[in-house]
């Protein structure tokens, strides 16, 4: 088994979509600039959704528009819709990222419909992304437990998994979108997960609301998963998730990596330098 582990960078995304002060457009491509130096392969930029449900996002052209480019560097966007696609595709992002759910209530409070109607959504954009040749990573939130849904079934999660990747998405990211995963739920939603999607297209999205984000992706690692999602500094939280943490810190992840031995190919002493910078946009009561 490879001994490599991809790091995708959320901090310019999830990591900032809750902040309440609107941080200024500069600062969040300063931010994505400096990670750009760290020796990342992937980094999630921005979302292009209704400014009216995250206002945070509001800026996404003008942020996917301003950044440095590194050409060994995938620049990501989240697209809910056809809409969001067509905007991402005109600010030249490089790949976009659906975002379903495995809990009804999530869905319905997050992207405001069900289940089965954000499918319905997510394949015309999936069509287009096909002609244009547009990489399409999907989420599925909610993996272990739902803010208003209580416990998530793992069968629930195996199938809408199985449902994205047979949408056309590369690559399913399993969101613990509350934080309150732990080894055990995790590897039970995995071993689920697994008899539907094989672990190379699959990746870990973990909050780290109770502390328990590295023990997950321990876990995940043993199960066969090699790539991760981690914000710089521990930023965020969802907007949509009460009381939902940031996703567990890439600084922590790499960590756990060069302890594990794995290879990640990220300069850890750089991003040090980063998180520091990263941390200095969080407004005070955030
Ligand atoms: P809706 O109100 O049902 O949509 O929202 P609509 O189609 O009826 O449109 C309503 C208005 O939004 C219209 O504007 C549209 O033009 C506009 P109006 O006529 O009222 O002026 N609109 C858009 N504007 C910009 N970009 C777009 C877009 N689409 C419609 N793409 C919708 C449905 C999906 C749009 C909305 O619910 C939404 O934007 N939700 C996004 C919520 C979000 O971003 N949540 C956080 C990210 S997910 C997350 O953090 C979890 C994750 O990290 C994994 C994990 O941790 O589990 C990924
Ligand atoms: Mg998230």
């Amino acid at each position: 088994m490879s001994d490599f582990v991809t790091i995708f960078e959320m901090g310019p995304r999830d990591g900032l979509q809750n902040e309440k002060e609107f941080v200024p457009t500069a600062r969040k491509i300063e931010l994505v600039d400096r990670l750009s130096n760290c020796g990342f392969r992937k980094i999630e930029v921005t979302s292009f959704v209704s400014p009216k449900w995250v206002p945070q996002m509001a800026d996404a052209q003008e942020v996917m528009e301003g950044i440095y480019r590194h050409p060994a560097i995938s620049y990501a966007a989240l697209t809910p819709n056809v809409k969001g696609f067509t905007a991402a595709r005109k600010a030249s992002a490089d790949e976009v990222a659906i975002f379903g759910s495995a809990s009804e209530g999530f869905s319905k409070k997050n992207i405001n419909c069900s289940i089965a109607e954000s499918i319905e959504r997510f394949r015309p954009l999936l069509e287009k992304a096909r002609e244009d040749d547009i990489p399409v990573r999907g989420y599925v939130s909610c993996v272990t437990d739902c803010p208003y849904d209580g416990p998530t079934p793992p069968e629930k999660v195996a199938e809408v998994a199985r449902l994205l990747l047979d949408l056309g998405c590369y690559e399913i990211s399993l969101g613990d979108t509350v934080g309150t995963g732990t080894p055990e739920t995790v590897a039970a939603m995995l071993d689920a997960v697994l008899e539907a999607v094989p672990a190379t297209r699959l990746a870990g999205h973990y909050h780290d609301t109770k502390g328990r984000a590295l023990e997950n992706i321990a876990v995940s690692l043993e199960k066969g998963l090699r790539t991760f999602d981690s914000a710089v500094g521990g930023l965020g939280g969802c907007p949509y998730a009460p009381g939902a943490k940031g996703n567990v810190a890439t600084e922590a992840v790499l960590g756990l990596m060069a302890d594990k031995g794995f290879e990640t190919g990220i300069d850890r002493e750089a991003l040090g330098e980063v998180a520091a910078f990263a941390k200095s946009l969080r407004s005070v009561d955030a």
